[in-house]
């Protein structure tokens, strides 16, 4: 008996042993792009040590059992010995658990609250509401006074606190960048929010992780952290629109000004609309299937730019047969400036043709 426990803890030790270390070679994780991935990261890889080998303890019982008391010829009829509880051992397979258990919520809690911690009074925060709606994202920020600056991407500076403000206009969507770790559901009618504090530049994608219908795959949007003064660039001429507007006009004047206006309607295309998601456009190489494809819909019979227009800010005004209502966001209008559609009206018109 003394024998078979022994063998048996040794083939468990080595076995954990192996699977912490295949554990640990795998490259679970993107990029830690706030502070609060590193405790999220370090929270996994201490639940992955406790876990693995709960795991090949059992799986080593189980297996060593069924081969060290496997049925040889002549026990066919024979019956094991009957055995009456043991309260030692109900004793130890109860308290072995109930500390294992007891030790990582402990742990879990004070990860959960250092990772969701405001940071120490009088430090800038920024706030920054995100909303959900079928099937894309819209972000706004403080403007003038009770004014908010909407944008259709993630704009964020460098180690910064940065708290959303999530909250849904139809169904549940859940707002999740990977690389900052943190996910909250945003749910109509009841508004949520987390923080982070975001770390180094980087683009990054924005996904919504509930499955909200149709185009719930192509609903992501883009995360732009920029260094401190380029936020802050960025934000003024948001804020702005009349000031930035006019240094863009006679940028583009002095460089002849419709190449520029179709590179413009190109980075609005695949940058801050993120169209190809849902449209295919050969020229943008974008393959998107949610929508009808640009290069049918724009092709031969040339729309008018009035028709292009609408499309994008009443998209449902006209709906393609075939495909149904309500699936193109309804608040390009918004999210995206008076500047930024005219140059993908532009675009598409020239490109589609
Ligand atoms: Cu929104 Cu899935």
């Amino acid at each position: 008996m003394r024998r078979n426990v022994v063998q048996l803890i040794v083939i468990g030790v080595v076995a954990s042993a192996i699977g912490i270390a295949v554990a640990f070679s795998i490259d679970w994780f993107p990029k830690q792009a706030s502070t609060q991935a590193k405790d999220i990261d370090g929270l996994f890889h201490v639940l992955l040590v406790a876990s693995v080998p709960v795991f090949v303890l059992v799986e080593c019982v189980v297996l060593f059992s069924v081969w060290k008391f496997r049925m040889r010829p002549g026990d066919e009829l024979r019956d094991g010995p009957p055995i009456h509880g043991d309260t030692r051992l109900e004793i130890v397979w109860t308290t072995i658990p109930a500390v294992l258990l007891l030790g990582l919520c402990v742990y879990t809690a004070v990860i959960l609250n250092k990772i969701e911690r405001a940071p120490k009074h009088g430090t800038p925060v920024l706030n920054v509401n995100v909303v959900g709606q079928q099937f894309t994202w819209a972000f706004q920020y403080p403007g003038e006074g009770q004014q908010k600056v909407a944008s259709a991407q993630l704009y964020l500076p460098t180690n910064t606190d940065v708290r959303f403000h999530i909250s849904s206009l139809d169904v549940i969507h859940a707002f999740w960048v990977p690389e900052f770790r943190m996910q909250i559901d945003a749910v109509p009618g009841n508004p949520t929010s987390y923080r982070i504090k975001t770390r180094g530049p980087g683009t990054y994608a924005v996904v919504c992780a509930e499955l909200c219908g149709l185009g719930h795959a192509a609903m992501r949007n883009t995360v732009h952290v920029l260094p401190k003064p380029r936020f802050a660039a960025w934000l003024a001429a948001k804020r702005g629109p009349a000031a930035a507007g006019n240094g863009g006009a006679r940028r583009s004047a002095a460089n002849g000004g419709t190449t520029n206006a179709l590179a413009a309607g190109k980075t609005v295309f695949e940058g801050s609309a993120g169209c190809g998601g849902c449209h295919t456009l050969a020229a943008a190489g974008t393959k998107g299937t949610v929508g009808p494809s640009l290069d049918s819909v724009l092709k031969g019979s040339k729309r008018s730019t009035t028709f292009i227009r609408e499309s994008i800010v009443k998209p449902n005004a006209y709906i393609e047969p075939g495909y149904p209502a309500n699936v193109m966001p309804q608040n390009f209008g918004q999210t995206l400036s008076t500047k930024e559609v005219d140059a993908l009206v532009q675009y598409l018109q020239k490109v589609a043709k």
